[in-house]
């Protein structure tokens, strides 16, 4: 079947087809994007060093109809080839989300088509689902993004629980301040990625960000911190420093961090296939380290190319169209929340 997926939760307006069938017998189900329109505010966001939600609203308005309907010519479809309409409700920015929920729940009313509310960090995982047709639940996921980190059992595609998560800050938001307080423009996680490839992993230590108490929960503001006032004490006693160091120190730091407790974690769910997922899968650094991770644990690990693993629509078709087949449904009175979210069941009059 065919779905249309909208995404606008944060600082990407996106929309994406999908063809997606799957019994639940093949080997490879068919996980097929016919199309991924983004259009990023990044660079708008960037002039104020971070994201602004209000402006992001706009932004969304402005670019959320003609990118529908850019991604369905795209894939050389109408709307009456479309089976579903799958939007992101939760969690992000509420008046971001609203602007993809008013628009997917006018289309869906529209047209006839149900309407099926997505979890974003559900998303994020079954971006895994679209780069390996072949993976399928039971598995353990890591969604590390600007706005979330969450290590995740993912029982069904419908079932996931949450093991571990960070108490303050996301892995991103580590990234991105620690460039900002570099002169490095938002986002700058990409940027001190490349630059990490250049310094010292040991030139500077900063505090794991791992919390030390037999949980699985992580704390980034810690190291957030620590990376700000170690740049402003050189830069107050006119000391010089060297951005490669501090992005390669910080950067080993995150990764060391991370391993630390996706150790763990296998280690008590007793699962043997991995997934990382969210914009911070990008990172090279990371990526490399779990993958060599699992391997020495004979774990299968999946990382979704750099291109999903940022916030993209298809990502919520895919989980949407599992979400559908499990019968989750929104109504005219779907709203969109802030703060994180599952959908219950359609119980059927
Ligand atoms: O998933 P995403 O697009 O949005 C959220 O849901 O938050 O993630 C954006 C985050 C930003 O913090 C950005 O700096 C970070 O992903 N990011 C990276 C890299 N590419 C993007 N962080 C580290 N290394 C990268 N290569
Ligand atoms: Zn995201």
């Amino acid at each position: 079947m065919n779905l249309l997926a909208i995404e606008s939760s944060c600082d990407e307006t996106s929309a994406a087809v999908l063809q997606m069938e799957d019994s639940g017998k093949e080997a490879a189900p068919l996980r097929k994007i016919l199309s991924n329109k983004i259009a990023s505010q990044a660079e708008t966001h960037a002039l104020y060093g971070g994201v602004v939600p209000e402006i992001a609203s706009r932004a969304h308005t402005e670019a959320i109809s003609s990118l529908t309907y850019e991604a369905l010519a795209e894939a050389s479809l109408g709307i009456r080839d479309i089976k579903a309409v799958c939007v992101t409700a939760s969690p992000g920015l509420i008046g971001a989300l609203l602007v993809g929920v008013n628009f997917a729940k006018a289309l869906a009313y529209a047209n006839g088509l149900p309407l099926v509310p997505v979890n974003h960090i559900r998303g994020h995982i079954a971006a895994s689902y679209l780069a390996y047709p072949e993976l399928r639940p039971p598995f353990l996921a890591l969604v590390a993004s600007g706005g979330h980190t969450s290590l995740v059992r993912v029982e069904t595609y419908t079932s996931l629980e949450t093991i571990g998560q960070t108490r303050d800050d996301a892995i991103g938001e580590a990234f991105d301040k620690a460039a900002r307080v570099m002169g490095i423009p938002y986002p700058g996680g990409a940027a001190l990625d490349r630059l990490a490839l250049e310094g010292r992993t040991d030139a500077v230590r900063f505090p794991s960000a791992a919390i030390a108490d037999g949980t699985l929960d992580f704390s980034f503001s810690g190291v957030k911190t620590a990376v700000i006032n170690h740049i402003h004490k050189l830069t107050q006693a006119g000391e010089a420093y060297e951005v490669r160091d501090i992005a390669a120190s910080l950067t080993d730091c995150v990764v060391r961090s991370v391993l630390k407790k996706l150790g763990a974690a296998l280690e008590l769910t007793g699962l043997r296939a991995f997934t990382l997922t969210g914009g911070v899968a990008a990172n090279s650094h990371l990526r490399r380290a779990v993958e060599a991770f699992c391997a020495e644990r004979g774990v299968r690990c999946y990382i979704p190319p750099v291109s999903l693993c940022g916030d993209n629509a298809a990502m919520i078709g895919a989980q949407g169209y599992y979400e559908f087949l499990a019968g989750v449904r929104g109504d005219s009175s779907l709203d969109a929340s802030a703060t994180e979210r599952t959908f219950p069941l359609r119980t059927k009059a």
